[in-house]
């Protein structure tokens, strides 16, 4: 089939690239001048595991192709996908000027019956939105063209985009047009072999379930950071009470690892604009409220701990970070909870030596050339002349470090695991203190050694 994609960030170039792979014939479109002419080039502006050499071969057979050009774009697709971003607005709601604008564009030059997908997360709504916006450019040129809007939300995860996208666990369409869903039947029947994927409804359903999904996965992580904060002060271990209440079946293993607070582009925005989704409706969401304040004071947690070890004392201390993704296997810094610390550590003297696989880039990009970061090309080299170390990101290269090296290079060997990778026993045999999140054992250490210093609750 012949497809158009608006939008070449993470959503957009994994959903064209994947069609593509199956046969399609994809055009993918950006307002980015330069994004454009570096995939053109074969360069790819973000860094997701097996996307590289799919998008290569895919380029070179013809089957993807980029451009700049929205009106030879929309000539080309049966379908054409809206993937553009929903950023924030000032009041948290998700700002729809970048789906809107596309959709005028499609107004303006569509020729034929199109069918336009929306693949950005937008409030419940917006596909009528969309709709209107595309009938009034059509009628404004004196057109009468037939088209249809579904809403078709995304749930791949960044780090792991191909692999969803490639074997979604499901596709959900909310279309009231028979047509429209035939169309979409038939471009996603390679991903639907093994077995029906496709969970049909209407539009405004569809748009709440892409939230209620990122609200729920939000919750479970606010969930257990509120439990380990309360680990923590009843001496209680949180990664045992994690594994006593996973093998649950009705709760599971999946998602409840207690850490330094989510980030990303996706669950911060989005349980925001939910919750203004429902404020604009007439209904205060007071767990969405409550999911959202336990997540910012998350971030503050190595902060705060770090500032207790010190007695707050931090100006001068050089302090080591491995990880600055917001996740492993991605690039992405977007609300990443190391830049909430670094920032923090900054504002508070400390110097930072940081390290990660892959946002190396990507944080020279955001924070430029300062004296007080020095972004180092391996995990051992950030140790050095480092007086603690915070491990922040859970890639996989940070599981089973070399602890007798790591209490060789810093000055004062502390441990500050934002992700509960390690054993607290076995990093402290190793001659290192070991603090965790929500790990009463290493708090009661704590309190014990900086009496004085006020544990701030979680809410504030
Ligand atoms: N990133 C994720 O993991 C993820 C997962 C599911 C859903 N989503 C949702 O998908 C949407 C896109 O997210 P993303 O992370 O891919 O965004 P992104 O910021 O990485 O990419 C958006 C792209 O759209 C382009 N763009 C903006 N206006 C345009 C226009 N008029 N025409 C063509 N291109 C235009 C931008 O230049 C940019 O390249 C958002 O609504 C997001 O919430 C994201």
């Amino acid at each position: 089939m012949k497809v158009t994609i608006f939008g070449t960030g993470y959503v957009g170039l994994v959903t064209g690239t994947c069609l593509a792979e199956m046969g399609n014939h994809v055009v993918c479109v950006d307002v980015d001048v330069d994004k454009v002419a570096r995939l053109e080039r074969g360069e790819i502006p973000i860094y997701e595991p097996g996307l590289e050499p799919m998008i290569r071969h895919n380029h070179v057979s013809g089957r993807l192709v980029f451009t700049t050009n929205a009106a030879l774009a929309i000539a080309h697709g049966e379908a054409v996908f809206i993937a553009v971003g929903t950023p924030p607005d000032e009041d948290g709601s998700a700002d729809l000027r970048y789906v809107l604008a596309v959709a005028r564009t499609i107004g303006e030059h569509i020729r034929s019956y199109t069918v336009v997908v929306n693949k950005s997360t937008v409030p419940v709504g917006t596909a009528d939105r969309v709709c209107e916006t595309v009938a009034a450019t059509l009628s404004a040129r004196g057109a009468a063209i037939d088209f249809d809007v579904v809403s078709n939300p995304e749930f791949l995860k960044e780090g792991d985009a191909v692999n969803d996208c490639m074997r979604p666990d499901r596709i959900v369409l909310g279309a009231s047009s028979d047509r429209a869903v035939e169309v979409l039947r038939k471009l996603y029947a390679p991903f639907n072999r093994n077995h029906e994927r496709l969970v049909v409804m209407d539009e405004r359903s569809a748009e709440l379930t892409k939230y209620a999904a990122n609200a729920m996965l939000a919750t479970k992580i606010s969930f257990m950071n509120e439990l380990a904060n309360i680990a923590e002060r009843v001496g209680a271990d949180i990664e045992l009470v994690r594994h006593g209440i996973g093998t649950d079946p009705r709760i599971g293993h999946h998602f409840i690892y207690p850490g330094a607070g989510y980030g990303g582009s996706c669950f911060p925005k989005d349980v925001q604009a939910l919750e203004r989704i429902a404020c604009t409706h007439g209904y205060r969401a007071r767990l969405l409220e409550a999911v959202k304040a336990v997540n910012v004071a998350q971030k503050s947690k190595l902060f705060e701990l770090l500032s207790r070890h010190f007695t707050g004392q931090l100006s001068g201390r050089t302090i080591a970070l491995w990880g600055l993704a917001f996740k492993p296997n991605t690039d992405d810094m977007r609300e990443a909870p190391s830049r909430r610390l670094m920032e923090t550590l900054w504002s508070a003297g400390a110097q930072v030596r940081a390290f990660d696989p892959e946002a190396r880039k990507e944080t020279r990009r955001i924070y430029g050339e300062r004296t007080d970061l020095m972004i180092c090309d391996d995990a051992y080299a950030a140790l050095e002349g480092a007086d603690v170390l915070v491990v922040i990101t859970e890639w996989k290269a940070f599981r089973s470090p070399d602890f007798a090296r790591i209490r060789a290079t810093l000055r004062t060997p502390a441990l500050f695991d934002g992700r509960n990778l390690y054993d607290p026993l076995v990093v402290e045999e190793a001659g290192i203190d070991y603090y965790g999140i929500g790990r009463g054992r290493s708090l009661h250490e704590t309190q014990s050694s900086s009496a004085g210093v006020r544990y701030p609750a979680a809410s504030e």
